[in-house]
């Protein structure tokens, strides 16, 4: 594959600023945002709570002037993971909240245990019962939280109920990646006070009212990976467009030690592979800047074809592997025992029918065919859309010999 691709706005910080558009009560004029199933899942669930949505190019424009609704319909919450963010927006809004256990893909176990922890701690009264959770936040106030495990979810729901409380909220352990950032900075563009995001003690001083604004969000820095890894799996020649290099620098180490060549600039990587893959000793799948869970399958779909055995240890989900039984299909040589996957690369896959099972699985499986000799057809592909836009599409204008049937 060969030439350059754009990406678009990150996912996972959409979904998050989606939501806090929530607390104030206007106009937020969100850009760059990408055209994904769970955005329109997102807006879904907004619409719903009465909110205004266009969806215009590559703008969002919430008017959240009249959100008196607090409560979410299960079918809602089991569009996706990120519908749980609801809970810490409407309780900064509206002061309570009434919603089931959120949806997902399906990795492994994803309770939401820190979040109610975390919540609790800030004097709101959560009760759970006949799978519906019902939170009371009449007085919000600022706590200090100490996080058992640094959760990317528990830290943004925390954060956002934590925007309109009384006193300070300090969350010590939290997460660090860039997509909290992000919402801290959309946060503060609309009269936040929050600081420390990217690092573990994020603080919180309440506010009483927000105001209007308009932001950027910043690129998908998964989907920038997966483009990448395309051209290590097909030595490919590719230049990725709109995309911040030091959020990609834990791949980055991998692709280079596989052997592809790789130039960077302020807003673009360039990669170039022209010779099969080397195996990489060992990945361990860790909390940002560690390497991200979300590349896992893609790098393995590489290893797969590798030049020697490589090791890959996913410590952050319990079941994220599911996608190497379809890799096995198309002719891979993967061992997986409960958390680490043995990978002894083969000179090339081959084509086979497979499904995709996840949203990351499926673009691992996507990648594996484009690398492998012969057809390969990837059922289930609308996992797929919940994270990138028209992947086939994307893949096309490179080179790739892809097409969507269904
Ligand atoms: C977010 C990302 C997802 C990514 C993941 C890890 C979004 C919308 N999604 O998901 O793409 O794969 O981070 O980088 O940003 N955990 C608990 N209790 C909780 C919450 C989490 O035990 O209350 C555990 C999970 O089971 C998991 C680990 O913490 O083992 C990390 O999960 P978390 O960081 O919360 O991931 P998500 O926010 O769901």
């Amino acid at each position: 594959m060969h030439g350059e691709l754009e990406v678009n706005g990150a996912k996972n910080s959409v979904l998050p600023i989606l939501a806090a558009s929530i607390l104030n009560e206007g106009i937020s004029v969100i850009h760059a945002c990408p055209k994904l199933k769970d955005v329109y899942s997102m807006i879904e669930i907004l619409e719903h709570l009465e909110c205004n949505v266009t969806f215009k190019g590559r703008d969002i424009i919430v008017d959240a002037t009249d959100v008196k609704d607090s409560e979410i319909p299960d079918n809602l919450m089991r569009t996706m993971r990120s519908s749980i963010f609801l809970m810490g927006a409407l309780i900064s809004r509206n002061k309570k909240a009434l919603m089931s256990f959120p949806g997902g893909c399906d990795i492994g176990h994803r309770p939401i245990d820190l979040h109610l922890k975390g919540l609790r701690r800030l004097g709101i009264k959560i009760e759970e019962s006949y799978g519906y959770i019902r939170c009371e936040g009449g007085r919000v106030r600022g706590s200090e939280i100490h996080l058992d495990l640094p959760s990317v979810g528990a830290t943004e729901n925390i954060m956002l109920a934590a925007v309109m409380a009384e006193g300070v909220t300090i969350i010590r352990n939290a997460a660090k990646e860039p997509e909290i950032e992000d919402l801290q900075n959309f946060l503060n563009s609309m009269g936040a006070k929050i600081s420390g995001a990217g690092t573990n003690t994020i603080v919180i001083e309440g506010v009483k009212k927000l105001h209007d604004t308009e932001y950027t969000i910043i690129p998908d820095r998964i989907v920038a990976g997966t483009y990448l890894c395309a051209a290590a799996m097909t030595q490919g020649e590719l230049t990725v467009i709109n995309v911040l290099k030091e959020h990609l620098e834990p791949l980055l180490a991998k692709l280079k030690e596989t052997g592809c060549e790789i130039q960077a600039g302020k807003d673009y990587i360039k990669i170039k592979c022209d010779k099969r893959p080397k195996a990489v000793d060992m990945i361990v799948t860790l909390p940002y800047p560690g390497f991200p869970t979300d590349l896992q399958p893609q790098m393995v779909s590489v290893l797969s074809v590798a030049e020697g055995t490589s090791i890959v240890t996913e410590t952050i989900f319990d079941n994220r592997f599911k996608y190497t039984e379809e890799l096995v299909r198309m002719g891979a040589d993967i061992k997986v025992d409960g958390r680490v996957a043995v990978i002894r690369g083969i000179e090339g896959l081959m084509g086979a029918k497979v499904v995709a099972r996840d949203l990351r699985g499926g673009a691992a499986l996507v990648i594996a065919g484009l690398g492998a000799k012969g057809t390969t057809i990837v059922e289930e592909a609308e996992h797929i859309d919940r994270g990138y836009e028209s992947i086939e599409k994307a893949l096309k204008n490179v080179g790739g010999d892809i097409v969507r049937i269904m």
